[in-house]
């Protein structure tokens, strides 16, 4: 059996940066389950499609022309990695993640991605519903303020604009619509461990991650 290692948590807490350099140091793949969301909901503003219709949308979900190239993204051969990571597209990408036929054509493609020796994921639900027989499951998380932070400098070192206290606010706004959800809440499973990293590097944080793959 392929081994997965499964990250899930917040909005921007980490859990990308945590997991593609747990999957570097263990030559693993990487999946970012985060960016099939947003490349659905970049795909629908390229198209003009509502981010409510549902069926419109599970239909472009399912017939994504993506590639993942080491750190870049291709969305019908044009480089997205950058416009990706934009609030407006994260903010799509939370509404299109509510509609279940969406989540359900992302599932097969999520599946594809578990080749050997191992994958890495990170999202809201690898550990729960798209990989529930994964090796490990870590709920990554920080405070709102940390998270917000975070982003922040994310989105500077792309060269993007960005406001503090909006981002804080919309952080808060998208976990709550993100743990309101019917469908794949945002929630730390049962079976999986607390990461909090408020107060770690990402050094520390991989390392955590590491040992518990490791134990
Ligand atoms: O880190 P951040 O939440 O900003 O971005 P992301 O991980 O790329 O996820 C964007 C949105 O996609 C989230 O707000 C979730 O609503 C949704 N998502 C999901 O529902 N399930 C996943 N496995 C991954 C993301």
């Amino acid at each position: 059996d392929i081994p997965v290692i499964a990250i899930d948590g917040p909005s921007a807490s980490g859990k990308g940066t945590v997991a593609a350099l747990v999957a570097q140091a263990l030559g693993f793949h990487y999946l970012d389950s985060g960016a099939l969301y947003r490349l659905t909901a970049l795909a629908a503003q390229k198209h003009a499609i509502a981010l409510d219709d549902e069926a419109a949308l599970a239909q472009l979900a399912r017939n994504l022309k993506v590639r993942f190239d080491r750190n870049e993204i291709w969305l019908d051969d044009e480089r997205v990695s950058d416009e990706l990571r934009t609030e407006i597209i994260g903010n799509g990408a939370s509404k299109v993640a509510a509609l279940p036929a969406v989540r359900s054509a992302l599932l097969e493609r999520q599946h594809a991605f578990r080749l050997a020796p191992g994958l890495v994921t990170d999202g809201r639900d690898m550990g729960s519903v798209v990989f529930p027989d994964a090796a490990v499951k870590i709920f990554l998380t920080a405070s709102a303020e940390e998270r917000a932070q975070r982003r922040y400098k994310q989105l500077m070192e792309k060269g993007f604009s960005a406001n503090l206290t909006n981002l804080l606010e919309e952080l808060r706004e998208r976990d709550a619509r993100d743990a309101a959800r019917s469908i794949a809440p945002l929630k730390q499973g049962a079976d999986a461990t607390l990461l909090e990293t408020t107060h770690l590097t990402i050094d520390q944080a991989v390392a955590s991650v590491l040992a518990s793959y490791q134990a």
